[in-house]
């Protein structure tokens, strides 16, 4: 008879409660909400009918859009279900170069690469392009797609170094760069990489002050833009355009799909010709894992034609975004400030955040609480997001349950 040890399924079940039930006790347990509909401005949730929506990525609307809709349905029926293979065996359709020309074209960068979602396109990035000797410097507050490939680069490409500064500080950067250049060997990249948008704060990377630094110490900018894309700057191209700047001053765009631009699935990397070629030739979530589904690429591509040829979406979304906030600001809520459609109410306990969020969803506003460890212990919070979709009743209904709180 084998010994049951350490390892049996007993020892894994008696782990698994523990964590669940310290999680039920502490009211931080997480429960999964089923929409029965399209996502829209309003959702129809089971149990709870028909709600306003304030949690969703669909920035733009473009969710439930006639035109993505339609065009996943084509593509679906043109190309069938799936794709049966990764990329470079037999996975590669025509929608995924229109998509990907599509998408260097509104960035304005020479190239772009899909992924079966932002965190694959981001895991991939560094693993792939870095290599022993270089030094990744990261933002404090990038999103955990960015730290687990760090991390992931440091096991592959052993001799990588991190450096971490604090969020958006820019002396911070400064030392981290003077500090990964007194180290470099001959021929070693120093990798800086940020969010656009920061996805638990919503606020911005100073982006102008990073390309700045970068180019003083020879160092690459890599920009996550995920919330950033069809959200930030006059049409939408995201983080950069805000700051007035071309896309040819960030050195790699990620970013991705599953929120303004569809919000199906997806992510890419954009950037330089001969980095994505590595990451066709040498990325391992390319070579090992299935290509992007060919539906989604059409939707995706519907999409960002649509935002191309409707600018106004993106003003809407400013316009509704600034009404909220002063909105919000009146009703005395401590939001944090930022030009961005992610407005967090910082309420400190997870318990709280998770109790509050629950009677706004029995008022019939669907916000989420988001607490440790997703954000910092004591820093939990409403992440309100405002949509292009919502109308200016909706927008009223959201301040109102608040008030109610
Ligand atoms: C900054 C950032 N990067 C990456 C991702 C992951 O995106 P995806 O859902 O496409 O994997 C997110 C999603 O929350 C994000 O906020």
């Amino acid at each position: 008879m084998p010994t049951r040890t350490a390892q049996t399924p007993g020892a894994f079940a008696a782990r698994a409660d523990s964590i669940l039930s310290q999680l039920r006790d502490t009211g931080q347990l997480k429960h999964l909400q089923t929409i029965e509909g399209p996502m829209d401005a309003t959702v129809r949730l089971r149990d709870h009918g028909e709600c306003l929506c304030f949690c969703s990525n669909n920035y733009l609307g473009l969710a439930n859009h006639p035109e993505v809709v339609e065009a996943g349905i084509r593509g679906l029926r043109d190309f069938g279900a799936g794709t049966a293979s990764v990329r470079f065996i037999c996975g590669t359709f025509t929608p995924h170069h229109e998509l990907e020309d599509r998408i260097a074209r509104f960035l304005g960068v020479e190239a772009s690469y899909t992924f079966v979602s932002a965190w694959t396109a981001n895991e991939a990035l560094f693993p792939t392009l870095c290599e022993p000797g270089d030094a990744i410097v990261s933002d404090a507050l990038n999103h955990a797609c960015i730290i687990d490939s760090i991390r992931l680069t440091s096991v592959i490409k052993k001799g990588v170094t991190k450096h971490i500064y604090k969020n958006n500080d820019m002396q911070g950067l400064a030392d981290a760069l003077a500090k990964a250049r007194a180290g470099l060997p001959e021929g070693a990249v120093i990798w800086v990489v940020t969010d656009g948008v920061f996805s638990m704060e919503g606020s911005i990377a100073d982006l102008p002050a990073m390309r700045r630094l970068c180019d003083e110490h020879g160092a690459l900018l890599v920009v996550d833009d995920s919330h950033g894309t069809g959200v930030m700057g006059k049409t939408g191209r995201g983080t950069h355009e805000h700051y007035d700047m071309p896309g040819s001053k960030i050195d790699f765009f990620t970013s991705t799909l599953g929120k303004a631009l569809g919000g199906a699935a997806g992510g890419f990397v954009a950037g330089p010709q001969r980095g994505v070629e590595l990451l066709i030739q040498r990325g391992r979530p390319t070579l090992f894992s299935n290509a992007l589904p060919v539906t989604v690429a059409c939707s995706a591509s519907k999409a960002i034609e649509i935002l191309e040829r409707e600018p106004q979406r993106v003003e809407k979304l400013r316009a509704n975004v600034k009404y909220a906030r002063q909105k919000l600001a009146e009703a005395g809520f401590d939001v944090l400030k930022s030009p961005t459609a992610i407005c967090p109410i910082i309420v400190g306990d997870t318990a709280k955040a998770i109790a509050m969020s629950k009677r706004l969803l029995e008022m019939g506003v669907y916000v989420i609480g988001f607490g440790y460890p997703v954000v910092p212990e004591g820093e939990a919070r409403l992440r309100v997001q405002i949509s292009a979709a919502h109308e200016t009743a909706h927008l009223d209904g959201l301040i109102d349950a608040l008030k109610k709180l």
